[in-house]
């Protein structure tokens, strides 16, 4: 007899972790579990979800689908869901972007952005504009030059051998400043270490890439808007494309459609994908200004961009991008959003009387506290104890370290919402 075949849980320790519990159907913003449980997806199930699980205008869309085209191969052909998807995003992104590459996820649609920016400057022949910079404490993925690109951590730590070389520079981390200011008398000093950087070495730079506004697994680090602002004009002013990663702010999280529309900005290439189809199927999109297509616009077959995945532009996965984006013209999506905030607010300012709470933080439809421990940082031992509590409590949070955040599905009711920061409550007084 052969051994079972097992399934490898992403982000899961075999001995430590708890076996995973067995979901049936979900709901909404609930989880439905085997063995009877209803739990609270505060969490979106990894940030993907947007409209509720099982949502029967974007399930729809997909079997409609389904029955006309699943997928084809998108070298020298497309089609018409990918059409409309183009058409539908051109209302929502940034005038400036005009040519959109489909991959599969958030991590490859990071990877696209860099392969981009570098062979921009290669195909003019200034190969040795080739550098990156990113931020401390940034996180873009799993992917060999995604995780270059991230900052260290955990997650990157068995394979700095794999990860190339990248500059990094502070991130505006106001409660942990990294230039040691007090938050009254700051003017976003923290981004004289890239203005200096690229004052020095413009020539060899060839982007600049950022989680704008709010650096997700790092932390749910909110930025200050001028601290992103400063940072595109400090690109634009040294010649250097700026990549923002959208992944997760994309699609409302923020408040706005993208972050860049918050701060008022737009980048050179934006990697977008989450929440793209509602929380549904896997697609990352890599969009990039006229300037960066021109140096692909080329008789030469060298200049051409050779990166492609099987998947890719899948039909049904842009089937239900386009329902997730009829959702947001027919439905009152952002008032939903602004109800969450305004929960947020409440709940967070009633945390931060607790000394516990060394910090709160929120942006749209994020909520995050920050708490104090003496071993900050994503293995804190306080970790696995608060998981474990909220999952008793048939919520599910998956703090990150010491910080707790709470970024629901759009649907989430107002009495769900108030359980979850119930139970983060009654964590924050009984087990610390
Ligand atoms: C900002 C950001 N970029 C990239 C990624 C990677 O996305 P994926 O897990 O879909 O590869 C993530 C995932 O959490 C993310 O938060």
């Amino acid at each position: 007899m052969s051994s079972p075949l097992q399934i490898w849980h992403p982000f899961s320790n075999s001995v430590l972790d708890p076996p995973p519990l067995r979901v049936t159907r979900a709901e909404g913003a609930v989880v439905y579990t085997a063995d009877g449980r209803q739990i609270i997806d505060a969490i979106s199930s990894w940030w993907v979800n947007l409209h509720g699980h099982a949502n029967p205008r974007i399930a729809a869309a997909i079997a409609k689908q389904g029955q006309k085209l699943e997928q084809v191969i998108l070298a020298g052909f497309t089609h018409d869901a990918a059409e409309e998807l183009v058409t539908r995003l051109r209302k929502w992104v940034p005038r400036e972007l005009t040519h959109l590459f489909f991959s599969d996820d958030g991590s490859t649609a990071v990877e696209v952005g860099l392969k981009l920016a570098v062979q921009h400057f290669q195909n003019l022949s200034r190969p040795e504009k080739h550098e990156i910079v990113a931020l401390e404490h940034g996180y873009h993925g799993d992917t060999a030059g995604a995780m270059s690109v991230s900052d260290e951590s955990p997650f990157t730590q068995p394979f700095q051998s794999m990860r190339y070389p990248v500059h990094r520079v502070h991130s505006a981390y106001c409660y942990r400043c990294p230039v040691g200011l007090k938050r009254e008398s700051c003017h976003i000093e923290c981004v004289q270490q890239l203005e200096q950087l690229l004052e020095e070495r413009a020539e060899k730079i060839a982007a600049v890439i950022v989680e704008p506004l709010l650096q997700g697994a790092g932390g749910m680090i909110v930025h200050p808007a001028e601290f992103l602002e400063k940072i595109r004009a400090l690109c634009t002013k040294h010649d250097i494309f700026l990549i923002t990663d959208e992944v997760l702010t994309g699609f409302g999280r923020t408040g706005k459609m993208f972050a860049c529309d918050l701060a008022n900005i737009s980048p050179d290439i934006m990697c977008v994908s989450k929440g793209i189809t509602g929380g549904f199927l896997t697609m990352g999109v890599t969009l990039s200004t006229d300037r960066v297509q021109a140096a692909f616009h080329s008789e030469n077959r060298l200049h051409s961009f050779y990166h492609g995945h099987s998947y890719t532009g899948n039909a049904l996965a842009c089937a239900a991008a386009n329902a997730n984006l009829q959702i947001f013209d027919d439905e009152p999506v952002f008032d939903r959003i602004r109800g969450i905030a305004k929960i947020h607010a409440e709940r967070l300012r009633q945390l931060r009387d607790f000394h516990q709470v060394g910090d709160t933080r929120q942006l749209g439809g994020l909520g995050a506290l920050e708490l104090r421990v003496d071993d900050p940082g994503y293995l804190s031992s306080l970790r696995p104890k608060l998981y474990n509590f909220f999952l008793e409590r048939s919520v599910l949070l998956r703090p990150l370290g010491n910080v707790v955040y709470v970024l629901p599905p759009y649907i989430i009711s107002p009495d769900q919402l108030h359980r979850v920061y119930d139970v983060i409550t009654e964590a924050v007084q009984t087990i610390l």
